[in-house]
């Protein structure tokens, strides 16, 4: 790939005093370049740039802005304590990508071109990842369509951009247990809609009962199933997992949630450490016996941002659940640590997830 570079004249002072202090949160800072590239229909992907971080020029008729034709993928460069820079299975966000780009007719990239983007950002910017333990340098590909007209179809030009940012833990409360609030009311997803594809409208349509959650003392919500409000699906941003009896027990892929990364690569670390992992639907009604029965040992989240997140309260109408004590379970614990040895580089890579920029 042709890649056009300019190097920032006024570099940005970067966050140091707060990843001293563990107070640089997820995604507030952001690093001094981006990568940016055009499509259009008559000159497919083209004019790939590495410049400055600057506001993107849009018409206000821009398509995406109107119609939401928008997609985007989580992903994070992680530094080794020898200050290599790795990437965690990118290919398989490349993969995402282009499911998401097929679901909102959008155009597809060569997976080999997605990888060598994201690395030549990250290597550019390698000075901005952060060292502390627990930090990571979040990279946010995404693209949005910006043909001006304002009829609804796919728009005939895009523009792909990745920026980074130099980020700790997602929720506030780091590593330590979060509370969730099981929506009865809205939905997030439907068989035969967007819930698979990572796109903005999905997020937006979570904010108002993630809003009314927070308003309860909740981090986020738990999304049921859009058609019996029976089954649980998945967090706005994790994947979640119960273990109850022993077996980790998540939602199958049946195309209302995010296929996670993370997802994926937490079931294969558990069934290699003999543990027990069905991908099966799983409905709260189920939950909330095991939780009186006193068989629901814990409860998780797994995704880029959230990485393993255990879940020490549940609400689910009336009933409140306290999850192992409100404390980090085992399962969860081991999870953490195995996952994100590998990705920092601390820990043997016998699956071939990690990729050095
Ligand atoms: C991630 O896990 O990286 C995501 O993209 C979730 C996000 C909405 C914070």
């Amino acid at each position: 790939m042709d890649i056009k570079i300019t190097r920032t004249q006024n570099p940005m002072a970067k966050p140091l005093a707060e990843e001293e202090a563990g107070t640089l949160g997820f995604g507030n800072y952001f690093s001094d370049h981006m990568f940016v590239m055009n499509y259009s229909l008559d000159k497919g992907w083209h004019d790939a740039e590495i410049k400055p971080l600057e506001d993107l020029r849009f018409h206000p008729a821009a398509m995406g802005l109107h119609y939401g034709q928008e997609i985007f993928e989580g992903m994070k460069a992680y530094r080794t304590k020898d200050d290599r820079m790795l990437l965690f299975r990118p290919y398989e966000n490349a993969k995402r990508w282009n499911n998401s780009c097929d679901r909102m007719c959008m155009p597809p990239m060569d997976e080999e071109m997605f990888v060598e983007a994201i690395r030549k950002i990250v290597d550019f910017d390698r000075d901005w990842a952060p060292h502390a333990e627990g930090t990571s340098l979040v990279l946010r590909p995404a693209m949005v369509a910006t043909t001006a007209n304002l009829g609804v179809h796919p728009s005939d030009e895009y523009v792909f951009f990745i920026i980074t940012s130099p980020s700790g833990a997602y929720y506030p409360e780091g590593i330590d247990p979060v509370s969730i609030y099981v929506e009865d009311e809205y939905i997030r997803a439907a068989m035969g809609g967007t819930g698979f594809a990572k796109t903005g409208g999905n997020y937006a349509g979570s904010l108002k009962a993630a809003k009314l959650a927070e308003e309860k003392g909740f981090t986020q919500v738990l999304w049921l199933d859009g058609i019996e409000k029976k089954y649980v699906e998945e967090v706005g941003s994790m994947n979640m997992m119960f273990v109850i009896d022993g077996t980790i027990i998540t939602a199958p892929l049946d195309g209302t949630i995010l296929p996670g990364v993370t997802r994926s690569s937490v079931m294969q670390l558990a069934k290699d450490k003999g543990w027990n992992v069905e991908e099966r639907k799983l409905s709260i009604d189920e939950i909330c016996k095991a939780y009186d029965e006193g068989r629901l040992d814990e409860a998780f989240g797994t995704g880029t941002a959230a990485v393993v997140s255990p879940v020490g309260k549940l609400q689910y109408k009336d009933k409140e659940m306290i999850i192992n004590d409100f404390k980090t379970g085992p399962k969860a614990k081991e999870l953490y640590d195995s996952l994100l040895s590998i990705q920092i580089g601390d820990a043997e890579d016998p699956y071939g997830w990690v990729v050095e920029v």
